[in-house]
């Protein structure tokens, strides 16, 4: 079962993107870049041109995760940029099937991102329609909050759907994950893990990565799901 890090700038300096994403090059599949746009959460980040800026330095594929209430309007012209992958909200978009095989059709992965109070049974039927399902482990808006528990069983439900129809899609988990939460977010069943706070608070943010790869394997590989 593979397991896949990928850092959030969020928590890096805004001002130093591109030597932020350099610093776990060698370690992390992806780079998360969260967009806000101060009407879907309480915040606001950065858009379009930023990515696009970002995308001309980083030599990791670019995670976008829209945070925005018009993701119909935005998600696909993330994808025609050149992210490889673009989430977007189930609580925000009209028209999910258009919206999500438009950023196929443009060239990357579609995920669908789900609030901890959204049930997964709210999205079953758009499964086959996407590459990720990301399940945030906290209210989005903010990096450094407290991790939900509150959500792992929904993790362990997503993994049962997807093992239960041999569903080909990644199982992402977003907020508070760190050194003491990502064994449990491996365990019930999360495969992507997105780490703000915990990688770009730390020294070494390369060695952050491969900390968190190491314990979310050995966790995997003892659990219900990854067990060979
Ligand atoms: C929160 C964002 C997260 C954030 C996570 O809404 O979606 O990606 O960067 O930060 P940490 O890992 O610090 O909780
Ligand atoms: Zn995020």
């Amino acid at each position: 079962m593979a397991v896949q890090i990928s850092p959030s700038v969020l928590s890096a300096d805004f001002a130093r993107l591109a030597d932020e994403a350099a610093a776990v090059a060698a370690t992390a599949d992806w780079l998360h870049v969260d967009v806000m746009d101060n009407h879907f959460v309480p915040n606001l980040t950065l858009g379009l041109p930023v990515v696009e800026s970002l995308l001309k330095h980083a030599t990791l594929p670019l995670d976008c995760h829209l945070m925005i209430t018009d993701p119909d309007r935005w998600a696909p012209a993330y994808a025609e940029a050149g992210a490889r992958n673009v989430t977007i909200h189930a609580e925000a978009v009209r028209a999910p099937v258009r919206t999500l095989r438009a950023i196929r059709a443009a060239g990357a992965r579609a995920g669908l991102a789900l609030n901890p109070g959204t049930p997964v049974e709210h999205v079953t039927d758009l499964l086959p329609e996407i590459d990720m399902l990301l399940l945030m482990t906290v209210e989005p808006g903010f990096g450094g909050q407290a991790f939900l528990d509150l959500v792992l069983p929904k993790i362990r439900a997503a993994r049962e759907l997807v093992k239960g129809r041999d569903l080909d899609l990644w199982i992402q988990v977003d907020g508070g994950v760190a050194a003491e939460t990502v064994e449990r977010c491996a365990e019930a069943g999360a495969d992507v893990f997105v780490a703000g706070s915990a990688v770009y608070g730390a020294d070494d943010p390369a060695a952050a990565v491969q900390g968190l790869r190491q314990q979310a394997m050995a966790a995997t590989a003892s659990s219900w799901w990854g067990r060979p």
